[in-house]
């Protein structure tokens, strides 16, 4: 095999205190991270990544809000997305790629799924 896919994990804050300041819960803010723009979420459920851009009509997620059955509304045409799983919850197929967060006791990373090239 010459392709492998590996999790590649970016601290993309220091401390809780810091992840608080950026994003209070109940709202939403992006951050670049890697080469992708990541929409990060903070609800009574905890912090969620999800991609940016809105797998309908390419919206910016991060403009649109977060609700207490842990999902984003898109600001476009309002679909809702599970924080977790990505979906769609007004049916159809679209769903939006997630990505784990993990609260570490030096800060808080985020995981990306990288292809890495290896020869053995
Ligand atoms: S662009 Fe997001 S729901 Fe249509």
């Amino acid at each position: 095999m010459f392709f492998k896919k590996q999790i590649h994990w970016y601290k993309i804050f220091n401390n809780i205190e810091a992840a608080n300041a950026f994003v209070k819960i109940g709202s939403v803010n992006t951050l670049n991270v890697g080469n992708k723009k990541i929409c990060i979420a903070h609800t009574s459920k905890g912090f969620f990544a999800i991609n940016d851009k809105c797998p309908h009509n390419g919206a910016s997620l991060s403009n649109g809000y977060c609700t207490k059955e842990n999902t984003i509304v898109c600001p476009v045409h309002r679909y809702h997305f599970d924080l977790i799983t990505g979906r769609a919850k007004s049916g159809g197929g679209d769903c939006a790629q997630t990505y784990p967060i993990e609260i570490r006791t030096d800060g808080i990373y985020l995981g990306l799924n990288e292809t890495i090239w290896k020869l053995f």
